[in-house]
């Protein structure tokens, strides 16, 4: 979709968008699949609730757009345009045992700033890709270690009040890859409050983390992580390699060799592509163990 409307792009550049035409998401996803759009960059996160406003005005729809770890989106041209926050310069500001984090963070440099002024507990965390508040609002989660357990306070643009609020942590419940915020809900920023722990034990828990990834993820393919949640008491990964699963495809879409829970790009794959493995496997799944699989990644399907 593009913004044409020469009145609309001049407020928006007044309201500090920054504009990429026919942005592909293709370049910015981490499967490497999706279509263009117009992508809207806000370097003042304050300004939301206005953007959000024009757009409405002019019938543009919009989505909100993360780090684009965790997300499958559409081919083809988008019937919406997708905004993203600019990430401000400091993102991280640590006071005490409480580190500032601005939504637009990335969440692998935070766990290690936060590490080298001795803050701990998110040591499992470190291989996560994507920002903060893409992390947020999934309860990313990886080695005994959520997100969620840490956030003492989030400040998030309302998509249905249309208002920005500050929500304390225990307003907010944060599940297994699950939250209460809604869809239309924006991460703006966290307030994280971490265990003081040496930076030398800090590290050495990173590394153990880090080991174990790179033993069972595909980490240099393209992915979105896991696929598919893991049912209550069983996991996905292993019942997809049960069933002997490991490299079928679709096109250039392919269940991981490595971990069969990461669905990878080897190619050109197309959102088609992976709609249909994910199908695939989910069908076959259901027929083996009796599990529907819920996804895990998020879809933008046009
Ligand atoms: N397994 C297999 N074959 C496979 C993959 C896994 O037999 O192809 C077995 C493993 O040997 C292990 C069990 O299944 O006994 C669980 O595997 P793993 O330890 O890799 O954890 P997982 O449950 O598959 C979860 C998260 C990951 C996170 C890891 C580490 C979900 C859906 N996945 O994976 O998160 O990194 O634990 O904590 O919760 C993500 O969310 O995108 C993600 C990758």
């Amino acid at each position: 979709m593009r913004i044409e409307d020469k009145k609309v792009l001049a407020t928006l550049r007044d309201l500090g968008v920054e504009l990429k035409s026919a942005a592909s998401l293709m370049d910015i996803t981490y499967l490497g699949i999706g279509g263009t759009t117009d992508l809207l960059r806000l370097t003042r996160h304050e300004s939301i609730p206005e953007v959000v406003k024009l757009l409405e005005a002019n019938g543009i729809p919009f989505k909100f757009l993360g780090g684009g770890s965790n997300l499958l989106v559409a081919d083809n041209e988008l019937p919406w345009v997708v905004m993203q926050l600019a990430q401000p310069d400091p993102d991280v500001v640590i006071e005490g045992n409480i580190a500032t984090v601005d939504a637009a963070a990335d969440l692998g440099k935070t766990v290690t700033l936060c590490a080298k002024h001795d803050l701990g507990g998110m040591e499992g965390l470190i291989g996560v890709p994507g920002t903060v508040g893409g992390a947020l609002r999934m309860n990313a989660g990886a080695y005994g270690i959520q997100i969620g357990n840490y956030v003492r306070e989030v400040k998030v643009y309302r998509g249905g009040a249309r208002i920005i609020e500050i929500l304390k942590g225990d307003q907010i419940s944060f599940e297994y890859r699950h939250t209460s915020f809604a869809p239309d809900d924006m991460m703006l920023a966290v307030k994280l409050e971490l265990p003081s722990k040496p930076f030398r034990e800090i590290l050495q828990g990173i590394r153990i983390c880090n080991e174990k990834r790179r033993a069972s993820q595909p980490l240099g393919q393209k992915s979105a992580g896991c696929i598919f949640k893991n049912p209550p008491g069983a996991s996905a990964g292993r019942m997809i390699d049960e069933l002997g699963l490991k490299g079928l495809g679709v096109g250039d879409a392919r269940v991981s060799d490595r971990h069969a829970n990461f669905f990878v790009n080897a190619g050109k794959a197309s959102a088609k592509d992976m709609l249909a493995l994910i199908a695939d496997v989910r069908e076959r799944v259901q027929k083996a163990y009796g599990f529907e699989l819920e996804n895990e990644v998020v879809v933008w399907n046009a």
